[in-house]
């Protein structure tokens, strides 16, 4: 009987990516696919490490499968990721029965750890943060049309509360090449749409360490401007519709706009994590922007490409945020309009620089200025959605939805979810035009 596996993955879209690409190796190491988790013999946990409950939860998570293995020993349990990456160690200390621990930038290690795990071997796996890493190879797109493509590793923003750097290293573009052979194969696997991953993924292109020491590092398919990056992957046969995440006001510039207008595969969303409506707090951060400078991308963004979506990040409590801050911010939410917004309150992260500033606003302060944040963002979504009744928006079809198997889910460009009822005959990842007939906060309805 062939070994069955699973993923239990929390975090962000590049720890999606990562899980992907391990299971694809796994599945070609001739493991297969569980199931559900309950049964599966081998558990990997993809561990984020960006708020202090998210590790928590990982950690709780990995208690529990390691106190299966009373009950089950042959059972495999592993981590990687983020917290894999900032813990190491100290994880074997805390789960004597854990079987691995592989860091991040390293996920072609997975395999072999399972490997080693199962002849009773335990494997810790960490790369330096200055190497350069790996990048996830290998999809499982059985039928599915739409991937995510990480372009851009590491981070070399630093943001004063932010752990990213600390475990996910240098900042580092994959070779335009590289990402563009990797969409071609895709397309020809039946994806429509892809979303390019990359923390601060405007900044894709700047620094790719040569490792083909034949190939200059200079433009011409090796390394490209991300504007560049996004017409050539656009030009693929196949592929219908190009998202990308995460984005930075000083990338919205004329060109990636003249993109959005001209480019009709780009599709008009844009996640822009604000942080802090406060300019004050903003330099504290050290987010490289002002509240003027984040609300004027947005507001030429929005004057050239009337229909785009834009949604962000907001951190409430971060140290020394005054009620004039959070007011600020609240504001500031009001006069972008986002189409959605997640809203994180402040968690100080060992080793960053605000981690030694005091976390002086109280966890109910916090909880108020979230809740706050929540209602009127729900407010304003609901009002944002009514206005698309009536209009028609191409859907991209994912199949049935959750709720109710008659119906099917779908998205627009601007990443709304419209549920449906499906004309006869549509499959999955085909594109229907749609006339929006109702809006919920959080989904539209068209039949
Ligand atoms: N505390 C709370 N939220 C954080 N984020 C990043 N670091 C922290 C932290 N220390 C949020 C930011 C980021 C999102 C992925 O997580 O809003 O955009
Ligand atoms: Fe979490 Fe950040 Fe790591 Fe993604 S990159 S898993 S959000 S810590």
């Amino acid at each position: 009987m062939k070994k069955t596996f699973a993923f239990h993955t929390y975090g962000c879209q590049m720890n999606v990516r990562e899980s992907e690409a391990a299971a694809r190796a796994l599945l070609d190491a001739g493991y297969t696919q569980a199931a559900d988790e309950a049964s599966a013999d081998i558990v990997i946990v993809n561990s984020c490490s960006v708020r202090a409950k998210a590790e928590d939860k990982a950690l709780g998570k990995l208690g529990l499968l390691c106190a299966s293995k009373r009950e089950r020993p042959g059972r495999v349990v592993g981590v990687m990721g983020c917290m894999a990456q900032r813990m190491g160690d100290e994880l074997f200390r805390r789960l004597p029965r854990l079987d691995f621990a592989i860091g991040t930038r390293c996920a072609e290690r997975v395999a072999p750890a399972v490997e080693a795990a199962l002849h009773g071997e335990a494997t810790l796996a960490l790369r330096g943060l200055h190497e350069t890493p790996d990048a996830p190879s290998g999809h499982v797109t059985d039928g599915g049309f739409s991937a995510f493509v990480t372009i851009l590793l590491g981070c070399n923003r630093r943001c004063t509360y932010c752990i990213v750097p600390d475990v996910r290293g240098d900042e580092w573009s994959r070779p335009a090449r590289e990402v563009l052979c990797e969409v071609r194969a895709l397309a020809e696997a039946g994806v429509r749409e892809v979303t390019l991953l990359g923390q601060s993924i405007m900044n894709y292109g700047l620094r790719t360490p040569a490792f083909d020491e034949s190939d200059p590092p200079s433009p011409g398919g090796y390394r490209l401007p991300f504007p560049r990056l996004l017409e050539a992957v656009a030009a693929i046969p196949g592929i219908e519709r190009i998202r990308f995440t995460s984005g930075h006001p000083s990338g919205v510039t004329d060109e990636l706009i003249r993109l959005y207008r001209e480019e009709p595969k780009l599709c008009h969303h844009l996640h822009l994590p604000v942080q802090s409506g406060s300019t004050a707090v903003l330099s504290r951060m050290r987010r490289g922007y002002t509240r003027e400078q984040y609300l004027e991308a947005v507001a030429k963004l929005r004057a050239a490409v009337p229909d785009i979506a834009v949604t962000t990040d907001v951190i409430v409590g971060f140290p020394g945020e005054t009620e004039a801050d959070f007011e600020e911010t609240r504001t500031l939410m009001g006069a972008a309009g986002f189409d959605n917004a997640f809203i994180f309150k402040y968690s100080p992260r060992p080793g960053t620089v605000s981690a030694t500033w005091e976390d002086d606003v109280s966890e109910e302060e916090k909880a108020r200025r979230n809740q706050i944040l929540l209602g009127d963002q729900d407010v304003r979504g609901a009002i944002l959605n009514q206005k698309l009744v009536g209009t028609t928006q191409a859907v991209l079809a994912e199949g049935p939805s959750l709720r109710n198997k008659a119906r099917w889910s779908g998205r627009t460009s601007s990443n709304k979810i419209v549920v449906f009822t499906p004309p006869e005959g549509l499959k999955p990842g085909d594109t229907v035009a749609l006339t929006i007939t109702r809006a919920a906060p959080q989904t539209l309805y068209a039949e």
